[in-house]
């Protein structure tokens, strides 16, 4: 256990209708490059402005878990489960504090607008409720983010009235929406059982 017995995820994947989610990893770097990397209608709508290199990807993916000081990140890759391919990126992070969990991802462009993205949002739901046993789960989102918001919408999410948030991006501020979704109220709507393969532990 962590000295407040938070849960470690040693490896996780959870396979939905049409996603998978795994770890990603340095093998993934390439495709996600060729996926993000000067892509507008991606960068555009998440705080992060994208690789400038597949190298800089191998890092990052180098390890799934990263821990933060207050948070661990978890990398998630989204593999479209008729090809094989990767789809896109799902990082969710862990609190320490507070047994809270907020999500980020993206799907590449070519796979848009097939449900990979509610899939793995809702698997990544499920998730951190399940094994990370958080209380609450959230996601911020740029204010005029349709297809995110429908996501998170979908998923049970609500709009947190009041909590706007502004943050900076390319010298221009941006307006963010914050959506969650309690333990409580994803329970009340009985989701199904996603199909699991998670390892944790309790590290102290
Ligand atoms: C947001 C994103 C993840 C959606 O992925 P996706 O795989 O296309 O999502 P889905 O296919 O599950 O569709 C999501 C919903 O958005 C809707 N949608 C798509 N384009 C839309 C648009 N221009 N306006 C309104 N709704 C739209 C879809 O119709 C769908 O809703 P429905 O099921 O009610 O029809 C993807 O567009 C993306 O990566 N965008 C850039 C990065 C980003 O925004 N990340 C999220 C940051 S909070």
């Amino acid at each position: 256990m962590t000295s407040s017995g938070r849960v470690v995820l040693e490896h996780a994947e959870v396979a939905g209708e049409l996603v998978q989610l795994r770890p990603s990893s340095a093998a993934d770097a390439a495709a996600s490059f060729e996926l993000v990397h000067d892509q507008p209608a991606i960068t555009d709508w998440i705080l992060w402005d994208g690789p400038e290199s597949i190298e800089e990807l191998e890092e990052r993916y180098s390890c799934w878990v990263q821990e933060r000081e207050d948070r661990t990140l978890y990398a998630f890759s989204i593999v479209e489960r008729a090809s094989g391919e990767w789809a896109g990126s799902i990082g969710v992070w862990h609190y320490h504090e507070e047994p809270v969990a907020v999500l980020g991802y993206l799907v590449g462009v070519p796979y848009q607008g097939r449900g990979l993205g509610t899939e793995a949002v809702s698997c990544a739901v499920e998730l951190a409720f399940r094994e990370l046993q958080v209380l609450l789960i959230r996601a911020e989102v740029f204010a005029n983010n349709l297809p995110s918001i429908r996501i998170l919408e979908k998923v049970g999410m609500r709009h947190d009235e009041g909590e706007e948030i502004f943050h900076e991006k390319r010298g221009a501020e941006v307006l963010s929406h914050s959506y969650s979704i309690s333990r409580v109220d994803w329970e009340l709507a009985a989701p199904p059982k996603g199909d699991w393969q998670v390892r944790s532990a309790r590290a102290d």
